[in-house]
């Protein structure tokens, strides 16, 4: 029975090694930690290997830029400005009849970035905060405080059904219940925290009133009815005009006018008679 474990554990050992590729590249530095720039190396050592190009890869992505065709067994990243977005793997691949890789990670404080900076919701309705992260590490901690009087208070997590907290490493969302205008209305603030530190984001809130979310429905209402009353209006006094100048086109005076020089002529007429 121990021979056949002995055995295994030797084969699997045997196994990780051909499968393994690391001890073949150097990376120089193994990692980078809250740097503002750095420059990435990779030296593939053993000469055997005959290679036909080589590139760097981001969180899985090739970056284009460092595409290069030729034998050279040596690579360089610079990475020029490490901001909190920049952070995560870096690989370094070799293309030889297999590809041979190796990592650097380069970690940063939290990025951490409010969905929306300003968000709203109705009086006795719900709102909903959110904070991404899309560095490297990811938050492992969240948490959110409300900005009173310049301090700011932690809120917890189902306090009276007011606060609810959903948080993944990448993303977190604060649900507040029964909004109020005069207690809920503010600054909140959401703070990741990650082994090299915490970073935050902050979200304004604005409660409107039940009615203040009718308003531009009424709005539209009055609207309607104003442009119905001119119209209204308008008609009814157009109607009497009409019917007094039947076979006559034109405006008051000028009818006024027309009608009084018919009846010169007339009387001339007579007069001529
Ligand atoms: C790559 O590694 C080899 C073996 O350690 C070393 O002799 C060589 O100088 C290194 N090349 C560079 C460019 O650092
Ligand atoms: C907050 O409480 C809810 C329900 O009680 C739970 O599903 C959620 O995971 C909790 N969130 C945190 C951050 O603890
Ligand atoms: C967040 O992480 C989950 C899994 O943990 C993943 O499915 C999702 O795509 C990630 N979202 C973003 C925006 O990275
Ligand atoms: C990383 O750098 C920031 C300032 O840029 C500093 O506040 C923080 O303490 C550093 N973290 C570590 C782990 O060195």
């Amino acid at each position: 029975m121990n021979v056949i474990w002995a055995v295994s554990a030797l084969l699997l050992v045997c196994w990780r090694a051909t499968a393994y590729t690391a001890p073949e590249i150097l990376t120089d530095p193994s990692e980078v930690i809250n740097q503002t720039s750095a420059v990435l190396r990779c030296n593939l050592t053993s000469s055997a290997i005959h290679i036909k190009g080589s590139h760097w890869m981001h969180n899985g992505k090739v970056i284009d830029r460092t595409k290069k065709t030729d034998s050279n067994p040596y690579t360089v990243l610079d990475l020029d400005k490490i901001i909190e977005t920049s952070g995560g793997k870096y690989e370094c691949v070799f293309l030889a009849d297999r590809e041979l890789k190796q990592t650097i990670e380069v970690k940063t404080l939290p990025h951490v970035l409010a969905y929306k900076h300003s968000e709203h919701g109705n009086e006795n309705d719900i709102a909903v905060l959110t904070c991404l992260s899309h560095g490297y590490p990811l938050p492992t901690d969240w948490t959110w405080f409300k900005l009173e009087d310049g301090k700011t208070d932690p809120i917890m997590n189902g306090t009276g059904n007011k606060y609810e907290i959903k948080s993944t490493p990448n993303k977190t969302m604060l649900t507040i219940n029964d909004l109020s205008i005069q207690k809920d209305i503010g600054e909140y603030i959401c703070s990741g925290t990650n082994e090299l530190g915490t970073n935050t984001d902050k979200i304004h809130l604005r409660v409107r009133s039940r009615l203040a979310a009718l308003w531009p429905f009424l709005g539209i209402v009055a609207e309607v009815i104003i442009l119905v009353t001119i119209i209204f209006i308008y008609e009814k006094r157009r109607k009497p005009d009409e019917v007094n100048d039947d076979d006559d086109s034109g405006s008051a005076p000028l009818k006024s006018n027309s009608t009084a020089n018919h009846k010169d002529k007339n009387v001339r007429q007579r007069n001529s008679n």
